[in-house]
């Protein structure tokens, strides 16, 4: 369709397209706001504009958002939210391996309409023990299925009889009985198990779970109202959750370079934990480090790559072309762009190395589409704008700081002076370094005191749920589609022009000249 108002060639002296505006300012580094986006013609309404990413075969997210994998953003709670909303968590490494695996299980095992393997519980526990299981494992929900020693269903332990008070009662004398309990044949099921259960919670009144059995009357399964709810929602919503080919939501863990004591990497437990991370349905992994453009890191991509030829691996950091094709020729599909950017990162100050991001995501680019691999803007986005530039050239964004605030990220609340924030921490700072990053920063656990950090640990004042502050954020880039016209993210990076701001520029882009009574975030409000 040929474009109903054409570029005029005043337009094209000043505002320029990447291939000409970065070359022309090669001497200098640029970042986000450095540079602005010229309009566009346009015939596409900001809710219009589709938002959805390829980032990898099998990893096809439907808003370009990705959690950042440190111990203070992401973990199973944060996954879940943001996948909820279409994008994908990374689960950090900083805990053991183990820890690592349930915290995937939890995202993989959450509202998929039926749960195969629902946590049970056995007639002769008491309800204190319950209690316990459900402080230590931070269930959300407290009715159980009672099963034998065999598995066969023997009742259900319902949440109302699940208080302290009754702890020192067994759960034989609490539970509803086998009789009264309503089941479904696994036979039953049929192709569109969602819909049977769909149409079974409209057709009984009031009933809240259906167990699934086999025909030894074995417990196999769970339907929920809200889980099935939820999922039937979803239908029409316009956001919706990252799902697998099985319905699960989608989870990423990161990946370290796992290292034996002689400095070699630790070829059998890399590969150990990956598989163990894949029976539990990881979605990708993200071999992560402060430089991806090294040796140690190039051996854990290619030994991922050759042991499991179809998992998506993201890998990083760089900002070459190099490094983007060293990552890419090692077996990686998705490769993250960011050295220092990041809102508690001090690795240009410590390390006086690093690329301003919009200059290195254009170099990287270059690379990438030559190598057929996507990008990840890791870093240093502070508000909505900064994303639709980085979508300018990338496929999506890694946020830390914009989320650490979030009730779904881990950590405590904290007061000081009638405020409330939470703890957000590099993930090179001393203590995220003893807690396990060291290797991402080249150290080694024991010998982090010595190292020099390049993170440091800070506060974020809390923020309002992830999905407000998501809905802000998608909200502003379907604000800058809309301004470029852009229908989807591969047009916004073919319309995108560019132009440098000067200093005064950047003043004039903030409010200005006005005494602020209602702050207006990019982020969405504060709790
Ligand atoms: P934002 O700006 O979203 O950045 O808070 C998150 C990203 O920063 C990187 N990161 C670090 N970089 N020292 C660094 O130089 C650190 O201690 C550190 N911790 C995290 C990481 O890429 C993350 O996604």
């Amino acid at each position: 369709m040929a474009d109903a108002s054409p570029a005029h060639e005043v337009d094209s002296e000043f505002y320029q397209p990447a291939s000409r505006f970065f070359p022309a300012h090669s001497r200098t580094a640029l970042t986000y706001d450095d540079v602005t986006l010229a309009t566009l013609y346009t015939e596409i309404l900001p809710k219009e504009s589709q938002i959805d990413t390829r980032l990898a075969d099998g990893l096809h997210l439907n808003i370009p958002l990705v959690s950042a994998d440190m111990d203070t953003v992401t973990e199973a709670r944060m996954a879940i939210a943001m996948a909820l909303n279409g994008g994908l968590g990374l689960i950090h490494y900083n805990m053991p391996e183990k820890e690592q695996l349930s915290e995937v299980s939890r995202v993989k095992n959450h509202v998929h309409g039926l749960i195969q393997d629902p946590i049970r519980v056995h007639p002769e526990q008491h309800i204190g023990d319950v209690l316990e299981l459900i402080e230590k494992k931070r269930f959300s929900f407290s009715t159980f299925p009672v099963v034998d020693a065999v598995g066969t269903l023997l009742g259900l332990l319902p949440g109302h009889v699940v208080k302290p008070r009754y702890a020192h009662r067994k759960v034989s004398e609490a539970l509803t009985p086998r009789a009264q309990v309503r089941t479904i044949s696994e036979r039953e099921l049929g192709a569109d198990p969602i819909a049977r259960a769909d149409r079974f919670f409209t057709e009984n009144l009031g009933i809240h779970k259906l167990l699934v059995v086999d025909d030894q009357d074995r417990l196999k399964g769970l339907f929920t109202l809200s889980d099935i709810e939820r999922i039937t929602q979803e239908t029409g919503a316009a956001l919706k959750p990252a799902r697998d080919s099985q319905f699960r939501l989608l989870c990423g863990a990161a990946l370290s370079t796992i290292r034996r004591k002689d400095g070699s990497i630790d070829r059998d437990r890399v590969i150990g934990h990956v598989g163990a991370l894949i029976d539990r349905g990881v979605d990708c992994v993200a071999v992560s480090t402060a430089h991806g453009h090294s040796r140690g890191v190039g051996e854990v991509v290619k030994l991922v790559r050759d042991a499991f030829a179809h998992l998506p691996i993201i890998a990083g950091n760089v900002t070459s072309a190099a490094g983007v094709e060293f990552l890419a020729s090692n077996g990686a599909n998705v490769i993250k762009v960011g050295q220092g950017p990041g809102s508690i990162c001090t690795t240009r100050v410590v390390a006086g190395v690093g690329i301003p991001q919009l200059t290195a995501l254009y170099v990287t680019s270059r690379a990438a589409a030559a190598c057929g691999v996507t990008l990840l803007a890791d870093g240093g986005i502070t508000k909505s704008g900064d994303i639709v530039k980085a979508l300018t050239l990338a496929q999506g964004v890694i946020c830390g700081g914009m989320f650490a605030g979030c009730p779904e990220a881990p950590g405590q609340i904290v007061e000081i002076n009638g405020k409330l924030y939470k703890q957000y921490r590099g993930m090179g700072s001393h203590a995220a370094m003893k807690a396990g990053s060291a290797a991402r920063y080249g150290h080694s656990a024991d010998s982090t005191r010595k190292a020099a950090a390049e993170g440091i640990e800070a506060l974020k004042e809390v923020a309002a749920s992830l999905d407000s502050v998501v809905g802000q954020l998608i909200g502003g880039i379907q604000s800058g589609m809309g301004y470029l016209g852009a229908a989807n993210l591969a047009s916004l990076r073919e319309r995108a022009r560019y132009i440098q701001v000067s200093p005064a520029g950047q003043k004039e882009a903030a409010p200005h000249d006005v005494i602020e009574v209602k702050t207006s975030s990019s982020t969405g409000d504060k709790a």
